[in-house]
């Protein structure tokens, strides 16, 4: 889809007469011309959910691993399935897009891309603009995300595998601990087949998991089952909002990076 040169000139007045104050908060609909976008694909979301096989999203997502990597594998596993399922809008959305997020982003090994292409995924059929709408998204993406560091990975073996693959505990969501944490396990190097391989699971196992979430959810049945480590839980409670500090943010497992404190720590 281009954007034509008379929405960005829309898109430009909305966002004029957002800074007069003559409209309420500009909404995404507004910046792409609220308009065509109803005669469209529909903008809002949450985008209609019906429930997904487990299995064929895992199966698509594991060949999805070797057409585009991680982050398009696991997107195009959820969504192929809503494209078989709901059809439009799903048959609109430009899955590519999504190999922006091989290796962690570009190969910088920062957030799983099996992860990443699953939470857009989530957000799209569970989230919105609106606060309270982004609590269920964010809620699931955090079950699959405390899923994905707690549990021995990948638990899920495509029918027609390249090779037999250990299991690993990232203790991370990032790409890098991940790899390298099954590097150790396995004995494989990070740039070997088998390390491939791995991944091409692991993305099938996020892609699964993640349609089970969905599934859940949509069923009123979803409640997340993995609590953050007593460890972190108690770090959290003086360096997070709220806490004496208060110099950090986020709910990953902290002992995974900060083995030991430098300095001498205050007795909990
Ligand atoms: C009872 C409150 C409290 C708890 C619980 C706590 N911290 Fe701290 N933390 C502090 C204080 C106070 C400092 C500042 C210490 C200093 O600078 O002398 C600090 C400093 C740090 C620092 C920076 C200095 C250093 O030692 O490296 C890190 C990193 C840190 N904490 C991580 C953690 C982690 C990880 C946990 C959980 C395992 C944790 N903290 C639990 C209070 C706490
Ligand atoms: C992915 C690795 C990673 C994870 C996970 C992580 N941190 Fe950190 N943290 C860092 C890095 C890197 C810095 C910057 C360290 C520096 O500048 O010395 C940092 C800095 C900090 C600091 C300030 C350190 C200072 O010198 O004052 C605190 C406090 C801290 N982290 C607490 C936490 C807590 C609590 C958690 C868990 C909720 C956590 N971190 C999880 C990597 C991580």
């Amino acid at each position: 889809m281009s954007v034509s040169r008379r929405d960005v000139v829309k898109a430009g007045g909305a966002l004029f007469l957002g800074m007069l104050g003559a409209g309420s908060v500009a909404k995404p609909n507004t910046l792409l011309g609220a308009s065509e976008a109803q005669q469209g694909p529909g903008l809002d979301l949450p985008w209609p959910y019906k429930k997904l096989n487990p299995e064929a999203a895992a199966e698509t997502g594991y060949y999805g691993y070797y057409a585009g990597a991680c982050c398009f594998g696991a997107f195009e596993g959820i969504i192929s399935e809503l494209r078989k399922e709901v059809g439009h809008p799903y048959t609109m959305i430009p899955t590519a897009m999504m190999v922006y997020g091989e290796g962690g982003v570009a190969g910088v090994g920062t957030l799983c891309g099996a992860l990443n292409g699953a939470a857009a995924a989530i957000f799209l059929v569970t989230g919105g603009m609106d606060k309270k709408m982004r609590e269920p998204a964010f809620a699931i993406t955090k079950e699959l995300y405390t899923w994905y560091e707690q549990e021995a990975l990948p638990d899920y073996k495509p029918k027609a595998p390249r090779f037999e693959i250990a299991r690993s505990v990232s203790r991370s969501t990032l790409c890098h601990a991940s790899v390298s944490r099954w590097c150790k396990v396995s004995k494989f190097k990070s740039f070997s087949n088998q390390r491939s391989e791995r991944c091409a699971w692991l993305t099938a196992s996020v892609a699964k998991h993640t349609v089970e979430l969905l599934n859940s959810y949509a069923q009123g049945t979803f409640k997340p089952v993995h609590a953050l480590s007593a460890d972190v839980q108690s770090c959290r409670q003086c360096h997070d909002q709220g806490g004496a500090l208060e110099n950090t943010r986020g709910t990953m497992d902290c002992g995974g990076c900060h083995f030991t404190p430098r300095t001498k720590h205050p007795k909990i």
